[in-house]
C-alpha cells in the first residue's frame, strides 16, 4: 500500500531495507543504539564489521542536520554485537513521523529487541547543568504527533499501545549500576519532546517546567513510541548540552553550543555506553530474550 499521509509508513519499504541489510549481515544483534548530536566519540570505541551510509539503504530517510553523520553500523563493543545508528531524522526537517521512525521499524523488522536512545537536551531543572548525563525516567510528548498509524492489516502490532513502562525499569537499573560502579555521575529526569527547531521562549520553558519536565529536546519521543509498539525494551540517556532557564553567557542557545558542550561529556558517555552494552550482554534480560526466541 502506498503511504497516504506523512503519518503512514510503507511496511514493504521497511521489508526491502531489512532484506538489504540481512544479505551481508545474517546474524542481527539484539541491541541497537541511536547516537545523539555530538556524541560520535563513542563510535571510535566500536569495532565496525559493516557500515552503510543511510543513503545506500533502500528507502532510508537521510538526515540533513550537521553533526548527524547518517550511517548504519554493525559492530561490536568489547566483543558484544551491537547496531549503531549514527544520525537520525527529526520532525523539524519536515519529513513527517514515518520518516522519523523508519529506522526503528527497520530495527523491529530485523528482530532487534533492545534499544538505547540517546540525545542532547536542554536543562529545565535547576539541578541539571551542561555536561550532565541523565537517565530518562519518562517522557512528555509535546510534538503533537504519534507514529502509530501505519497500515496494520495483519495486526502486526497493538493499535492502542500501553505507555506505562515507556523506559524499561531493568535497563534503567543496569545503567544506574554501571554508572555507580564506574563513578560516572548519572542524574535522572523527565524528557520533554518538542518539534523545535526554534529553542524555547522563556515562557515556554516555564510552561514545560511546570508540566514536570526536567529536560527538553527534539528527538527520542517518537522513536520510543514506535519501539514500544514493536515490543522493544528502551533505555533513554540524555546529555545536557545547555540550560534553557539560564541560557549561555551570550544569552542565546545555538546548535553550535549544543555540539561544543558534547565535548564535556563524550568521554563519560562512551564509558557509560560501553559499560551498559557489556552489562546488558551478560544480563538476565538477554537470556530471557534468547528463551523467548
Ligand atoms: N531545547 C530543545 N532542544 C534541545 C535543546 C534545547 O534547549 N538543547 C538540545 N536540544
Amino acid at each position: 500500500m502506498m503511504p497516504q499521509t506523512e503519518n503512514d509508513i510503507d511496511l514493504s519499504e521497511v521489508k526491502d531495507a531489512a532484506a538489504f541489510l540481512r544479505r551481508d549481515n545474517p546474524v542481527i544483534p539484539h541491541l541497537a543504539i541511536v547516537i545523539g548530536s555530538g556524541l560520535g566519540a563513542f563510535l571510535n570505541t566500536i569495532e565496525k564489521t559493516g557500515q552503510f551510509p543511510y543513503a545506500t539503504i533502500p528507502h532510508f530517510p537521510v538526515s540533513s542536520v550537521a553533526g548527524h553523520e547518517g550511517e548504519w553500523i554493525f559492530g561490536t563493543s568489547d566483543g558484544n554485537p551491537v547496531i549503531i545508528l549514527a544520525g537520525r531524522k527529526h520532525l523539524y526537517e519536515g519529513a513527517g513521523v514515518a520518516a522519523c521512525t523508519f529506522a526503528i521499524r527497520l530495527l523491529g523488522e530485523l528482530g532487534v529487541r533492545m534499544l538505547i536512545l540517546t540525545n542532547a537536551a536542554g536543562a529545565l531543572s535547576r539541578h541539571l547543568l551542561p555536561g550532565d548525563l541523565i537517565l530518562i525516567a519518562d517522557h512528555i510528548n509535546l510534538m503533537f504527533r504519534k507514529p502509530l498509524f501505519p497500515p496494520n492489516p495483519e495486526r502486526l502490532f497493538d493499535r492502542l499501545p500501553c505507555s506505562a513502562e515507556t523506559y524499561d525499569i531493568r535497563l534503567g537499573k543496569i545503567a544506574r549500576d554501571v554508572a555507580s560502579a564506574e563513578k560516572i555521575p548519572l542524574k535522572e529526569g523527565i524528557y520533554l519532546g518538542t518539534m523545535g527547531p526554534s529553542y524555547e521562549t522563556k515562557a515556554e520553558a516555564q510552561f514545560m517546567k511546570w508540566l514536570g519536565a526536567d529536560a527538553v529536546g527534539m528527538s527520542t519521543v517518537l522513536e520510543n513510541i514506535a519501539a514500544r509498539q514493536l515490543g522493544m525494551r528502551v533505555l533513554g540517556i540524555s546529555y545536557i548540552s545547555n540550560s534553557v532557564l539560564f541560557p549561555g553567557i551570550q544569552g542565546k542557545i545555538t546548535h553550535e553550543e549544543v555540539l561544543a558542550n558534547a565535548k564535556l561529556v563524550e568521554v563519560n558517555f562512551a564509558k557509560l555506553m560501553r559499560g551498559v552494552i557489556r552489562a546488558i550482554s551478560v544480563s538476565a534480560v538477554v537470556e530471557e530474550l534468547h528463551e523467548s526466541g
